[in-house]
């Protein structure tokens, strides 16, 4: 199956192989080389929710790899004259190879995977997964700690709507990680995913309390409190800016700790961590870069392992 919507998409084996592949991509992700992979082929990059990450991330790894790019986003399209997200998936099953789906709408990408024939890449639906995101996660957490094996991860913030933090644990509970789920109570990761979580094997610690761990972590992932996503605005100001770090936080850190963030921040993070060695956030960001282009290749068909030495 070429479809990814979530990380159940795909086996252990499949994500270690993408993020080999991914490492291979570097050079064409920074265009030190030209690697024409995808010439000829298009990519649909349908978008009917804000982003910057995750839309040009897929369009440049698209055009390194000598492909094209279709810009679709809901303002300006036909969905404002009503247009269903089935009629419109039809249309990007013939003009595109493959699509890129954000939609707010929990579901909406696999509804997309069932209407058309093309290969479709969840890029977020709604509160649900964000599995993309969680491929240039772990190829981050990979980089810096070479495995997952016994990793202490912290994963803070948002935890009940995150889909960052949805996605991501469930591919990690399954590399035998420790996690620590940092959230106010309102916030709390769903039951449904910790007893997940707990069936993998996984030791899960939930707790609100973010300093006293920090210095027993390998791994923090900072998350935004989505405003976007609560349904009452005076629940989002209880617990907006509850959780910040700067880098008075970190003193006494493990060594190579790496704070992450699918990014954008909003006071989660403080300007000061910036320069600190932690931070690997920005890093992370250009990481979806090579990650897409393993992505891409797989579901299109083309073996890296193959065509890159
Ligand atoms: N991490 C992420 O999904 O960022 P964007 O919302 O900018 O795509």
């Amino acid at each position: 199956m070429n479809d990814l919507i979530t990380m159940d998409d795909l086996t252990n084996e499949e994500i270690i192989k993408l993020l080999d592949d991914a490492k291979k991509m570097l050079p064409a992700a920074k265009g030190d080389v030209y690697l024409p992979l995808l010439q000829g082929k298009v990519l649909a990059n349908m978008f009917f929710e804000n982003s910057t990450r995750t839309r040009m991330s897929f369009e440049t790894a698209m055009k390194r790899l000598g492909g094209r790019v279709l810009n679709f986003t809901s303002a300006g399209s036909s969905v404002a004259k009503g247009e269903t997200l089935y009629d419109t998936m039809q249309m990007i099953d013939g003009y595109s190879d493959v699509a890129v789906i954000r939609h707010p709408r929990q579901g909406a990408a696999q509804y997309s995977a069932d209407a058309v024939k093309i290969p479709i890449l969840n890029a977020g639906d709604g509160a649900g997964n964000h599995p993309t995101q969680t491929l240039l996660d772990l190829f981050t957490i990979r980089e810096e700690h070479n495995d997952f094996e016994n990793l202490n991860i912290m994963l803070v913030g948002d935890l009940r709507y995150g889909r960052t933090a949805h996605s991501l644990s469930h591919a990690l509970a399954r590399f035998n990680v420790n996690l620590t789920l940092v959230s106010p109570e309102a916030l709390k990761m769903p039951k449904e995913i910790v007893d997940d979580l707990l069936s993998l094997g996984c030791n899960v610690i939930e707790t609100d309390e973010l300093n006293e761990n920090i210095k027993h972590s390998d791994v923090i992932y900072m998350t935004r409190i989505q405003k976007e996503r609560f349904p009452d605005e005076d629940e989002y100001a209880k617990v907006s800016g509850i959780y910040k770090i700067s880098e008075s936080n970190l003193v006494g850190s493990k060594e190579n700790m790496i704070i992450m963030h699918p990014l954008p921040r909003v006071s989660e993070i403080h300007p000061s961590v910036d320069s600190t060695k932690y931070a690997r956030y920005f890093q992370q960001a250009f990481n979806g870069i090579p990650t897409r282009m393993a992505l891409l290749c797989k579901s299109l068909g083309i073996d890296i392992e193959k065509e890159v030495s």
